[in-house]
């Protein structure tokens, strides 16, 4: 996961590859870097965080080049520094490429290049490409590249420049994507589209083993032997805006249809199945402090603070420490008790809410470690913790959080295991454990499969003006979450309650005119669930169910029952929430809202 965008023609080259790597930036990114080659030399600026970090290292030396490169890293070699940032350099530093996907024989080719003397500058895998094309330079790049790259083992989408070739790119790919945009004399070589349709429509996109060789005159390409390759020009038929949209009506419904690609991304390169264990590097340097921890507060707000309440279960679950889930906007003011071994974790998509970073600080000026689980990279939250864990699920552009959401609940479900493996969960207990959640983008996509009978239940109860979601256990948090969803898109009000609550009070609004949705999934609460069930159609409710596959006795029960595939119980809120987000996309939307951009919301709420 990152972003690529390369440029060769007659305009300036820096403003067109920075703008290029900005609509890449839902890919995902930890860190940013630029190239260009001016005068016979490349000239290279790099910054960890966000593209903004880079835009202020830039300087008149790169103004009027007309051949340049950018990229936006996603780490899986070497930690968030400047140094392990693209673009990376050949011992000349002549040659910088930029690089995405791993090279998994990279330690057999470092060895190899360290004997013919060379030295390393950063932890990355990439730089250790750029020097092997570097040692197989003699003057032609294009045979460098492909030279290098018929020794790699793994997955590269590369752009490579070289300052004795001002006139020359040279892009490869196998397995991480990259088109060549083909201009009026100036060509854009981009991982996606989206860095490409503003300068034009034409494009070719690389297949596996293949290279392309872009110069102000026009392209070739070839395979890794250098046998020439024939390519179709294609239209990309998307505008930008559609593009971003991914051909959807709404950010919100992208983002729910990206949620099993953006849990792949979450989760890659952090569980070792083999090992039993989960690899968060963003926590190596607290590790020690956090595995003796006596206590851990999570604290949040709106969907985060659900998650936070599911973290709850899933840390005491498997890691057995006490674990407590705080609004942030009490927890702040509340003078709390925070004594040795406390740690106070912040939840937040945006990383810039301020109730949630008040509480951070609230707590690290009472001495606890200050932890985050956050979206958006450099963001205030993440600066101010001593550690924490991103995301990784691109930018949510949507007002409504939904793969956030899921995303939360996947790093809270890895700390949990983080921990549990460090203090008493067996290998085997916690392999199976990884292993269902290894499973879940899988279930989500299956879950997806609701929609056409989500939206027909949102059509049937269009004109109801009160709704009521009820859960025990894991799934109570599931059911704040789904009335949260529908209040804030549809402005329908809604109500989520644990299931047993409703009798103490609620239980008097029960009527035909007001869905009750019911998480049900097969989990030790589920005969109970069931009695609620019969509760609410006894006062002639109307019961819409969230069940598991193959239950069918609840479809004696409820009038509506909304399969969702059976997974560890433990993770279940991670498949039974599907259906709630889609429920409420369908509902607001039927009712004409504005659905990525409800009244009075804000994506990030920056005031108290
Ligand atoms: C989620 O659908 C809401 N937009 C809102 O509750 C949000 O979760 C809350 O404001 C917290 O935002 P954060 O995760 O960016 O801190
Ligand atoms: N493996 C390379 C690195 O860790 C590239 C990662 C990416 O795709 O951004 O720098």
């Amino acid at each position: 996961m990152c972003g690529i965008v390369a440029y060769i023609g007659e305009r300036e080259a820096c403003p067109i590859v920075l703008e290029g790597i900005k609509r890449l930036d839902y890919r995902g990114y930890d860190s940013a870097g630029i190239a260009v080659v001016r005068d016979g030399r490349l000239v290279i600026r790099r910054s960890v965080g966000r593209i903004s970090a880079l835009e202020e290292k830039l300087d008149h030396e790169l103004e009027g080049a007309t051949l340049g490169m950018a990229h936006t890293r996603w780490a899986t070699h070497g930690g968030v520094t400047e140094p392990n940032a693209h673009p990376h350099t050949d011992r000349s530093g002549k040659l910088a490429i930029v690089h995405n996907g791993i090279i998994e024989n990279y330690r057999a080719l470092k060895a190899f290049l360290a004997q013919a003397g060379l030295t390393f500058e950063s932890q990355t895998d990439t730089e250790i490409l750029a020097k092997l094309i570097g040692y197989f330079y003699e003057g032609k790049l294009e045979d460098a590249v492909r030279k290098a790259l018929r020794e790699v083992r793994g997955t590269f989408g590369i752009a490579a420049l070289h300052a004795d070739e001002p006139g020359t790119i040279v892009a490869a790919r196998r397995g991480s994507p990259l088109i060549v945009g083909i201009g009026d004399g100036e060509y854009v070589v981009a991982s996606d589209a989206a860095a490409i349709v503003q300068h034009t429509s034409q494009v070719i996109y690389l297949s596996d083993n293949e290279v392309a060789i872009v110069t102000r005159d026009g392209f070739r390409t070839t395979t890794l032997d250098a046998a020439p390759v024939s390519k179709d020009i294609e239209e990309v038929e998307y505008t930008l805006r559609q593009l971003e949209l991914g051909g959807h009506q709404h950010f919100m419904a992208k983002e729910i249809f990206e949620q099993p690609e953006s849990l792949r991304n979450c989760m890659r390169g952090r569980l070792d199945l083999e090992a039993g264990r989960v690899v968060l590097g963003g926590l190596t340097s607290v590790s020690r402090e956090l595995i003796k921890t006596k206590r851990i507060i999570l604290t949040a707000c709106g969907t985060a603070w659900h998650a936070g309440l599911v973290g709850e279960y899933l840390i005491e679950q498997l890691a057995r420490v006490p674990c407590e889930t705080e609004y942030a906007s009490e927890f702040r003011y509340r003078n709390p008790i925070i004594e040795d071994g406390t740690t106070v974790l912040a939840i937040s998509q945006s990383g810039e809410t301020i109730d949630t970073l008040a509480a951070l600080r609230e707590g690290r000026e009472r001495g606890a470690l200050a932890l985050g689980i956050v979206n958006s990279v450099g963001s205030t939250i993440a600066r101010e913790t001593d550690a924490g864990v991103y995301l990784h699920v691109g930018p949510e552009i949507g007002v409504a959080s939904t793969k956030a959401f899921t995303g939360q609940l996947t790093v809270l479900a890895m700390i949990a295991a983080f921990l549990g493996r460090r203090r008493h969960l067996s290998h085997e207990e916690c392999f199976q454990y990884l292993s269902g959640l290894a499973a879940i983008p899988d279930a989500v996509e299956k879950a997806l499969q609701l929609d056409s009978a989500t939206r027909q239940i949102a059509a049937e109860f269009v004109d109801a003006n009160n709704w009521l979601y009820l859960g025990r256990g894991l799934q109570y948090p599931v059911a704040l979450e789904g009335a949260l969803k529908l209040k804030e898109i549809s402005y329908i009000h809604a109500e989520g309650l644990p299931a047993a609550e409703m009798k103490h009070g609620p239980i008097a609004l029960i009527s035909e005119d007001m869905p009750v949705v019911v998480l049900a999934p097969r989990d030790h609460w589920y005969e109970k669930v069931l009695g609620n069930i019969n509760e609410v159609r006894s006062r002639g409710g109307r019961v819409i169910a969230i069940a598991s596959e193959g239950d069918h006795e609840i479809a004696d029960l409820a009038e509506h029952v909304l399969y969702v595939p059976d997974v560890t119980e433990l993770l279940q809120p991670l498949v039974t929430v599907i259906p709630l987000q889609m429920l409420a996309y369908h509902a607001a939307v039927l009712r004409g809202c504005d659905v990525d951009k409800p009244r009075n919301l804000a994506k990030a709420v920056t005031v108290e």
